[in-house]
């Protein structure tokens, strides 16, 4: 079958590099992909946020399947309208895809169905959200509702804080003014990333993962997209996963379908495991990046016929294998990342890299200009390796790190801290 993958980063490569081995897999394109996934895909000039021209493509190449990376495209329906197009897609509709997009949806949806989250309430204005800030205290958390990039939430630990963060958002501090905000109790605990897959009904566990959210070592610094990441999570122990998925994944998957617009498609849950067990802090209606990265070095089975199963409502049954190996993957930014940054410096020691044992490297912002590969973006690389352990995989992925030669570039040199202190 002719596949086209939507996105750019990270995350698109490592599924490019999955889907490219399936010996389902034909043809593979990326719209608009990187330097890396053009090893795996042929890339194709497309703007996601115009659906008719993706339509168009993949009715000209008579594409089998669509599978959308980024959450940005899904919560804009480019699933709906590329399905009532006759063109199979794996994702989330837009009406789905507000578990992501739209905090205030998710925070009710857990409070009617009795799903383990910080209590909360969901505010038009900033006088009542000020007067809840000051009669709850601090620490406390401010989201704004909608897709901000990750820079949508403000843990405050004073009253203060809090209520600038209010007047932010309501301002316009993170483009458009909020139209809402949701206010909520601060939780404490061991953060991880959970993944399940979905057919609208039935619900499979995939595996678990820890991200590296702030930019400094020491997790010291402002809140980026993530800096690294390992698999599975040791905290994630079986019964942690059994009670996620009995009292997070499976009465969200039911609690739409009964609403009507059933869930297909990557459910990412960030948890907060609490001394009282596993809280939803919130969902992502897709693949981690770069959590993604490290599942799928882990995926042992063809990715490709689990995505169509999700998308045929196929799920019952099926089963996933995956390698008990650890894997890690540590994110290499452009220097000023999350900041400003320039892009355009020249990256060697590519080859090199790769040939150490275990090693893989996933392209993000990157660009080819002629046979040099230069940095396009704030997250550039993505070097990860496996291992028996998470310290071996963190070994030899700062390994393959050592070898790259990129001045302008950066990353995070404690990936892994907290499994390798319980190992
Ligand atoms: P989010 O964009 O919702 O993932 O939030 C970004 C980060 O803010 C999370 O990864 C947490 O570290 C933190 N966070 C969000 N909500 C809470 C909460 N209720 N309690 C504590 N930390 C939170
Ligand atoms: N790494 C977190 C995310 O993809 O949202």
């Amino acid at each position: 079958m002719d596949i086209l993958s939507l996105g750019s980063g990270g995350r698109e490569h490592a599924l490019a590099w999955k889907m490219a081995v399936s010996p389902l897999t034909d043809k593979l394109y990326c719209a608009p992909g990187n330097a890396g996934i053009a090893r795996e895909a042929e890339c194709v000039t497309l703007d996601l946020a115009d659906h008719k021209a993706v339509i168009a493509f993949a009715k000209d190449r008579k594409i089998d399947l669509v599978v959308v990376g980024p959450e940005v495209p899904l919560c804009a329906g480019i699933v709906d309208d590329l399905e009532a197009a006759g063109i199979k897609a794996f994702g989330p509709t837009k009406w789905a895809a507000r578990l992501e997009g739209s905090k205030g949806f998710t925070k009710d949806l857990c409070k009617a169905n009795n799903m383990p989250t910080a209590a909360y309430e969901r505010f038009k204005g900033a006088s009542a959200a000020k007067e809840y800030v000051r009669k709850k205290g601090a620490p406390i958390v401010v989201k704004t509702d909608g897709l901000a990039a990750g820079k949508g939430v403000v843990v405050a630990e004073t009253v203060q804080e809090a209520e600038s963060a209010i007047d932010m958002m309501f301002g316009g501090g993170l483009g458009a003014p909020a139209w809402e905000i949701v206010i909520e109790e601060c939780l404490v605990g061991e953060e991880a990333s959970f993944f399940a897959l979905c057919d609208g009904e039935t619900a499979i566990q995939l595996a678990s993962a820890q991200d590296h959210k702030r930019v400094g070592d020491g997790d010291s610094g402002p809140n980026t997209g993530g800096m690294g990441a390992y698999s599975p999570a040791p905290i994630m122990t079986e019964q942690m996963n059994r009670r996620v998925m009995d009292e997070i994944i499976h009465p969200t998957v039911h609690a739409l379908k009964r609403a009507g617009a059933p869930y297909k498609g990557v459910l990412f849950a960030g948890l907060m495991i609490t001394k009282d067990g596993p809280k939803l802090i919130e969902y992502n209606v897709r693949f981690g990046d770069p959590e993604c990265q490290v599942l799928m070095l882990r995926l042992m089975s063809d990715l490709v016929p689990a995505l169509l199963a999700a998308r045929d409502g196929q799920l019952k049954n099926f089963d996933l294998r995956w390698y008990p190996d650890a894997a890690l993957t540590v994110v290499m930014a452009a220097k000023g990342y999350p900041g400003h940054y320039n892009k355009g410096s020249i990256i060697e020691g590519l080859g090199a890299a790769a040939q150490i044992e275990g090693a893989e490297i996933f392209h993000a912002g990157t660009k080819a200009d002629g046979s040099r590969i230069v940095a396009n973006g704030g997250r550039v690389l993505n070097v990860c390796a496996r291992g028996k352990t998470v310290r071996e995989a963190q070994s030899r992925a700062y390994a393959a790190v050592d070898l790259i030669r990129w001045p302008d570039g950066f990353c995070r040199r404690d990936i892994g801290w907290r499994a390798i202190e319980r190992e």
